[in-house]
């Protein structure tokens, strides 16, 4: 089927209380392993480009990529932009075909994130695509985004509350302990903050940095309103050990078939995991 955007996907998890899966795609044999878990798990699935993935892939490789996997797929497949950093960017996004951006405005004063999202919103909405904002400040390092740990600051339930009020997104990104990366110790959720946001904002919430965490946090974010959960490093991790131990064993080897089919293979598993805590599982 066509890609769909990712808010009926949203809206559908959060009557069901369960999450959909976004997860992040830089090549072919990514997009191969999240499509295949889809298909087995029988899930709705959101796959999405970060600002590295376009400048490694390219923005309209990427769109052409998604659609023809999503066309040859059984489940619904939308494609989102990850931490879009510009309202030029998402315009071409969805111009390319994207069918959901994100546009992480956290690094601005509400006044200002307030303003680009709700433009993007204007335009996006006229053609059918799904809006994702960020409010507060999501620590740690994805491609070349990085926030340090000083910066890194909570969302305010009540400022959430007049964002999603004020811009009309789909989808709010909530800032709640998560960080994007390897964690070095064990991440402390604010589960009471999650609460009172769920509380006060009538939009899916999704949760940022969730590669690391617990079962049992995942869960109970989920519980607390998370309906969108990204996870990128858990794959490149598993990418990275299915061509390491492929060299290891034969340092010989040059086929990139028989170098990355193990690390897709790893990547697939990893992906299915995630469907069944996320419980998106038999949800296509
Ligand atoms: O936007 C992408 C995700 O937030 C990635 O998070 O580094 O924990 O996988 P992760
Ligand atoms: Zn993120």
């Amino acid at each position: 089927m066509a890609l769909v955007p990712a808010a009926p996907l949203l809206q559908k998890a959060r009557e069901g209380r369960y999450a959909v899966g976004a997860f992040n795609c830089n090549n072919l044999e990514i997009l191969q392993a999240i499509i295949a878990a889809a298909e087995a798990e029988q899930s709705p699935v959101i796959i999405q480009a970060s600002q590295g993935g376009l400048k490694y892939a390219g923005l309209e490789y990427i769109a052409a990529m998604v659609q023809e996997a999503a066309n040859t797929a059984t489940v619904p497949v939308a494609l989102n932009l990850d931490h879009g950093t510009s309202f030029e960017q998402a315009v071409r996004c969805i111009r390319a075909g994207f069918t959901a951006v994100m546009v992480d405005g956290s690094r601005l004063p509400f006044a200002e994130n307030v303003e680009l999202v709700r433009c993007v919103v204007d335009v996006a909405h006229c053609v059918g695509v799904s809006v994702e904002g960020e409010l507060g400040r999501i620590g740690g390092k994805e491609d070349d985004i990085v926030v340090a740990k000083e910066d890194a600051f909570f969302t305010d339930p009540d400022e959430a509350c007049r964002f999603v009020e004020a811009t009309g997104v789909d989808a709010l990104a909530v800032a709640i302990g998560t960080a994007h990366g390897v964690y070095k110790g064990e991440p402390k959720l604010d589960f009471a903050r999650l609460d009172k946001i769920n509380k006060k904002v009538d939009v899916p919430l999704v949760l940022h940095g969730a590669s690391g965490l617990s079962d049992e946090s995942i869960r109970q974010a989920i519980q607390l309103g998370i309906t969108k959960i990204n996870i990128d490093t858990e794959i490149r991790q598993a990418f990275a050990q299915g061509v390491r131990e492929v060299l290891a064993k034969n340092p010989d080897e040059i086929d990139p078939r028989r170098i990355l089919g193990p690390a897709r293979d790893r990547m697939q598993s990893v992906v299915q995991g995630k469907m069944r805590l996320f419980g998106c599982s038999r949800r296509a």
